[in-house]
């Protein structure tokens, strides 16, 4: 039977902090409800200690979704706790995630600290939050450059102190998937309580591998995904959620997984996300792109004429996109153009197909992109000289 992986987005904690502008608590609101509507499961709002506008957003946020857990996150200290409690007091589901450095290089130059005192703090901080919720999450910051053994050694302490999902961060997007993979499978075979918990990612994107790790960590047994709508977040972002989930889509025969969410609605939640944040959304961007699903050479136009498939690995509809028209340049073929004059309306016997092409193509040089009011130009040209 195909197993679930949960979809845990952080558009509003990671994503917000690498915005230019901190959010409205209008626009977090609205961002949640798109984000509940579109079946996430897990949204985290914020760090609530981090300013009263982040706690006031987790608190009004936790009154408002009822179908996604509400997630706040707090360091290994118990007034963030205490914080972070508070302000999800209303939440139905609420989860408090912990995170603490476990690198060599983060404990020592950032916490000034020693790898047992990490430890200390950690079984602290995971009783602490047992107080107020049961549903506790403990990351290891910058996971992907701590030592192997050492990760091994404060995950299982860490499931042994009640925490309920483990995640591994690759805080600062340093691995490759074989290595990713490797941390996780050996995280499988070395601790002994892991199945106790669930097992998640949290991969950054700054060498363009977030998205490919985070899906190696599926293959390798974690059954929870961490990222945001289009990518946002530090630096080159955190993993785009719209990309695993339809990586996990396509294939997951092959993967044995699914998720809970409503494709139909990600293509919407990926418009007002980059609405609100003001940050548009490349042109190429996988899955969510101007260009995802537009078709250009005139080989593959010509191609996706006879069957889409030929050049679409998924249907725009599926993420609820209503039409995507060919994209006409001086690349494009006589049965891209025959095509688009058929969907406006003329008749094979209102035009001559070779003249039109030909003016397409002088057109298209100078122009570039021809639209469909440049077409009907043509085509009106076209038909004079047809009657004449
Ligand atoms: O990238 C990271 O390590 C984080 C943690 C707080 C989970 O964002
Ligand atoms: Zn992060």
């Amino acid at each position: 039977m195909n197993q679930k992986v949960i979809i845990f987005d952080t558009t509003l904690r990671d994503g917000e902090q690498s915005l230019q502008a901190s959010l409205s608590i209008n626009k977090k609101i609205q961002i949640a409800q798109s984000l509940e509507r579109m079946g996430i499961d897990i949204i985290e709002v914020g760090f609530p200690i981090s300013s009263p506008g982040d706690y006031k957003a987790v608190q009004m946020i936790s009154q408002k979704i009822k179908n996604s857990k509400i997630c706040s996150l707090a360091r290994c200290l118990k007034e963030d706790i205490e914080i972070a409690a508070k302000a999800m007091k209303n939440a139905i589901s609420p989860r408090i995630h912990l995170f603490l450095g476990t690198s060599t290089l983060h404990i020592q130059s950032k916490l000034k600290k020693n790898f047992s005192e990490i430890v200390d703090m950690m079984l602290m901080s995971i009783k602490w939050a047992k107080r107020y919720t049961n549903d506790v999450e403990f990351s290891c910051e910058d996971a992907g450059r701590t030592s192997l053994d050492d990760l091994c050694y404060i995950v299982e302490k860490a499931i042994h102190a009640g925490a309920k999902t483990i995640n591994i961060p690759d805080t600062v997007g340093y691995t490759i998937p074989t290595q990713f993979k490797n941390i996780i499978q050996t995280l499988f075979l070395k601790v002994p309580n892991i199945h106790k918990a669930i097992i998640s990612v949290h991969c950054h994107n700054d060498l363009g591998m977030a998205t490919g790790n985070s899906i190696s960590a599926i293959e390798a047994g974690a059954r929870q995904i961490e990222g945001t709508i289009n990518g946002l977040g530090e630096r080159a972002g955190n993993t785009a959620l719209e990309e695993i989930i339809m990586a996990l889509k396509i294939h997951e025969k092959t993967l044995n997984v699914y998720t809970n969410i409503k494709y139909q609605e990600i293509s919407r939640t990926s418009k007002i996300v980059s609405h609100l944040c003001n940050t548009p959304i490349a042109l190429n961007k996988s899955i969510v792109g101007k260009n995802a699903f537009s078709h250009s050479s005139g080989i593959h136009q010509d191609g996706v004429l006879k069957n889409r498939e030929n050049y679409e690995i998924l249907d725009p509809n599926s993420i609820g996109l209503k039409s995507c028209p060919l994209n006409l340049t001086s690349r494009s073929g006589r049965a891209a153009i025959k095509h688009r004059m058929k969907e406006l309306g003329y008749l094979e016997t209102d035009y001559n197909l070779d003249i039109l092409y030909i003016d397409f193509l002088k057109l298209a040089d100078k122009k570039g992109q021809i639209f469909d009011y440049d077409l009907e130009a043509l085509a009106f040209i076209n038909q004079q000289q047809v009657k004449t």
